[in-house]
């Protein structure tokens, strides 16, 4: 960050009263970054359709700012689900019936069957991954339309959820099969490479794999999508894992997103094919910048302790679920020396880091860490009975 941006944000935590005597955290949500981002995320992949996953950051401001921006939604619960419906509650029945249809995808693969109960009357678009699941949709939500997710190598990416969803290629057409036998519609496939996937052969892979599920789907006459404007359109749900810049480094997005564009004109002819993809980070991450407050000092063995009013039960969270180490920085200036830095709970666990650079701070001196903006207030918790950082939205 700029300095004038760090000079905003300081002036903007303490006019929002961080300085408070009970002031907690405060995380500050700059919607300008959230409409970039979603703009470069297009410009760079013409052909795709961003489905917002929710799940990285589910303020109601943020999902405005992406409905407003024209967005589609993954959502992965009926909860969610519902925070979208909520924005078309006033478009005429039928807009909603096709905004639903149009964008939203139900993207977790395991839903319990109350969930498919409520959500079959939407006729939404769901994702399956296996036969148990399927069975549960034929008699909970028949009127799904279905999206298969296929296993994808998650090798070098951040966090790895490979282990827990995906079907094999190797029974990928007999589940596609299955569905269509038994009255189902299935329109697509999906994969995810791992959230923040620092690896483009995961993607690479991954497209190949779908291009030959496609390919033997077709050959054993298993019909995938349906009928719209004369074409067959089929999808392809590229899903998540677009990387983010959090140390300044990382530069693979573009990168990345050249090897799909030329994996899609090869693979995937725009005749056939809508592509789709669920960006969470990518779209949230940089558009939050934490501020937190010293609240307590020591020195133990010679080296300083600091004990702010956040940490990893609360939106630091991250760091535990989402795997991402946040640079706490100070807004003053001065001779720095190696810190350790506490959360605000009673627990030795609540460690935000052990080795911080930073000047000689005093009670009440204030700390900043950005790209705060997925994965992070989402998991906050209320332990100890320390609420979230206050949230505060610019730009919007
Ligand atoms: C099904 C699904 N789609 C999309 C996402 C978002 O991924 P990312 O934040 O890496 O873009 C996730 C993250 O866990 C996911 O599970």
């Amino acid at each position: 960050m700029e300095q004038k941006e760090i000079k905003k944000i300081e002036k903007i935590a303490k006019k929002n009263g961080i300085h408070h005597i009970d002031g907690t955290s405060i995380l500050i949500i700059n919607h300008d970054k959230i409409r970039y981002n979603f703009k470069r995320f297009t410009s760079h992949l013409p052909r795709v359709q961003p489905y917002y996953a929710v799940k990285a950051n589910s303020l109601p401001e943020i999902v405005k700012t992406i409905y407003d921006l024209g967005g589609s939604f993954d959502v992965a619960s009926y909860q969610e689900f519902l925070l979208i419906n909520r924005l078309i509650k006033n478009l005429p029945l039928e807009e909603r019936q096709n905004f639903i249809w149009e964008k939203i995808i139900y993207a977790h693969p395991i839903k319990n069957e109350g969930t498919l109960n409520k959500l079959n009357r939407y006729k939404p678009l769901i994702v399956y991954d296996n036969e148990i699941e399927l069975k549960k949709i034929k008699k909970y939500a028949p009127n799904a339309g279905l999206i298969l997710r296929i296993w994808s190598p998650n090798t070098g990416s951040v966090v790895e959820l490979s282990n827990k969803f995906g079907a094999e290629k190797s029974e990928a057409v007999n589940l596609i099969a299955k569905a269509i036998d038994s009255g189902l519609t299935v329109e697509g496939l999906s994969f995810h490479v791992g959230s923040q996937c620092l690896n483009s052969v995961n993607y690479t892979t991954s497209l190949e794999n779908a291009y030959n599920i496609f390919e033997e789907a077709d050959s054993r006459s298993y019909k995938i999508g349906h009928l719209g404007h004369g074409d067959r359109k089929r999808i392809l749900d590229i899903g998540g894992g677009f990387p983010v810049r959090y140390n300044g480094k990382e530069k693979r997005f573009k990168k990345i997103t050249e090897l799909l564009n030329n994996s899609f004109d090869r693979l995937f002819s725009e005749k056939e094919f809508e592509i789709i993809a669920e960006p969470g980070r990518f779209m949230v991450a940089n558009s939050a910048t934490l501020v937190a407050k010293i609240i307590g000092k020591a020195t133990r063995r010679g080296k300083t302790i600091y004990y702010i009013n956040d940490g990893v039960y609360h939106t630091f969270s991250g760091q535990l679920f989402d795997h991402i180490n946040y640079t706490l920085k100070s807004f003053k200036k001065g001779p720095q020396e190696i810190s350790t830095i506490f959360g605000q709970t009673c627990d030795g666990f609540d460690v935000q880091s052990q080795a911080t650079l930073l000047p000689d701070l005093d009670l009440g001196d204030l700390v900043y860490a950005e790209s705060m903006g997925a994965y992070t207030n989402a998991s906050s918790t209320y332990f100890n009975g320390f609420p979230p950082a206050k949230i505060i939205h610019i730009n919007q």
